[in-house]
């Protein structure tokens, strides 16, 4: 053995906790700006990557916070990938019943959002074995101590209540790593909370160019730096005027009929000031109620707010019922549609597996021959 890897796994500099830091927050939001700007001039010199656990039924608060963005992308011109990320299910339970049902599930909200399987990749963690196999050479790339210290890992491990970590539990910032490599992915739309993931990406993607990419005489790098795509996202709380979450029973889920949403509403919390106004620090509820209506029409809030004026809390549930409805219609339609089709859903996944297949085994062959390691 060589003690080469000391220096390239010099892991004191501790990037990955200083990506969470005010500056560096600041710097990825002046770089999502610009690339806002790329993407509108030149859309085809971006792939995009993101995913979702397959863990429960997607909500209004996913879908202005993320998913509506993704089809702004695909949209846009944008070549698109979205997993659905299946092994990162088994890094905290050790059940993983029902998961297939899930997997569907989370396909069906999908497409009913708008994501066509024409211009984006579907696809699942557990079909791909490439996509899996680059997590050897990665995991050679980072040390233990650099995993403990991440944010996200942390977090996670919180979490589980002190529940004895698993080995797949510290790695996954690694194994998201290969989700974004595998297909060379240069943006990446995630919340705040991942960034720390997106700067691990990052070094992998950087030392496996200095340790076997240059040893593989190469005059490029094998794999891009992707970027985190950040954008506003607005403070969606759940209908009692906390933080959205399906065990607190707050969420208006994608998949609730018009009836259902309209319950939803009608149980929702207000206050007893009869006059609507827009003031989401002295009026949580009241102004998420407004919000989600300003969300769903495009409106601003502040008018929605004086139209309502006096009409009380009857008055504004029954607008944002009306607004969420009209929204959610068009959604609905295509569920109802794919709903009558489970073959179809069947199709989409497997065609999406196997694009990302014949990506992720071309990729693994650019790293078998970096890393020296082709014998045929
Ligand atoms: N960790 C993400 C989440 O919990 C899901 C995810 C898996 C992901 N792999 C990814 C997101 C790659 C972006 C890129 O929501």
């Amino acid at each position: 053995m060589t003690t080469t890897s000391d220096a390239l796994l010099d892991d004191s500099s501790d990037a990955l906790a200083d990506s969470t830091s005010d500056a560096s927050l600041a710097r990825s939001l002046a770089r999502s700006a610009q690339i806002e700007k790329q993407i509108g001039t030149d859309p085809g010199q971006f792939r995009m990557l993101t995913g979702d656990r397959p863990t429960g039924h997607l909500h209004l608060g996913h879908y202005f916070g993320s998913l509506r963005n993704r089809v702004a992308l695909q949209d846009r011109g944008v070549e698109t990938f979205v997993l659905i990320a299946d092994y990162q299910v088994i890094t905290d339970r050790d059940e993983v019943d029902s998961i297939g049902e899930r997997v569907f599930s989370l396909l069906t909200d999908y497409l009913s959002i708008g994501l066509d399987p024409a211009r984006t990749t579907i696809f699942t963690h557990s079909q791909i074995p490439a996509l899996n196999q680059l997590m050897l050479p990665f995991l050679s790339l980072v040390t233990d101590s650099e995993l403990r210290r991440n944010p996200t890992v942390k977090a996670e491990q919180e979490a589980t209540g002190g529940r004895p970590m698993s080995g797949l539990m510290l790695t996954y910032p690694v194994h998201q790593a290969a989700d974004i490599l595998f297909c060379k992915a240069n943006v990446v739309p995630v919340g705040k909370d991942q960034l720390p993931h997106l700067e691990q990406t990052r070094v992998v993607a950087r030392r496996f160019d200095e340790r076997y990419g240059r040893a593989g005489d190469r005059s490029a790098p094998v794999f891009p730096q992707p970027d985190a795509l950040l954008s506003e996202v607005p403070n969606l709380l759940g209908t009692d005027g906390t933080k959205m979450s399906k065990s607190k029973g707050n969420v208006i889920e994608l998949r609730m009929s018009a009836d259902e949403t309209a319950k939803a509403i009608k149980k929702a919390v207000t206050d007893s000031d009869r006059h609507i106004t827009y003031d989401p620090a002295g009026r949580p509820e009241v102004s998420n109620l407004v919000l989600l209506a300003s969300l769903t029409t495009g409106r601003d809030p502040h008018a929605i707010a004086e139209e309502i004026g006096d009409g009380g809390s009857g008055g504004l549930k029954r607008l944002v019922t009306e607004a969420v409805n009209e929204h959610l219609a068009p959604f609905r339609a295509r569920r109802a549609e794919l709903e009558k089709d489970p073959a179809h859903l069947r199709d989409v996944l497997a065609e999406g597996n196997a694009r990302a297949d014949a990506i992720a085994e071309a990729t693994l062959a650019e790293v078998r021959e970096a890393m020296q390691m082709v014998y045929a």
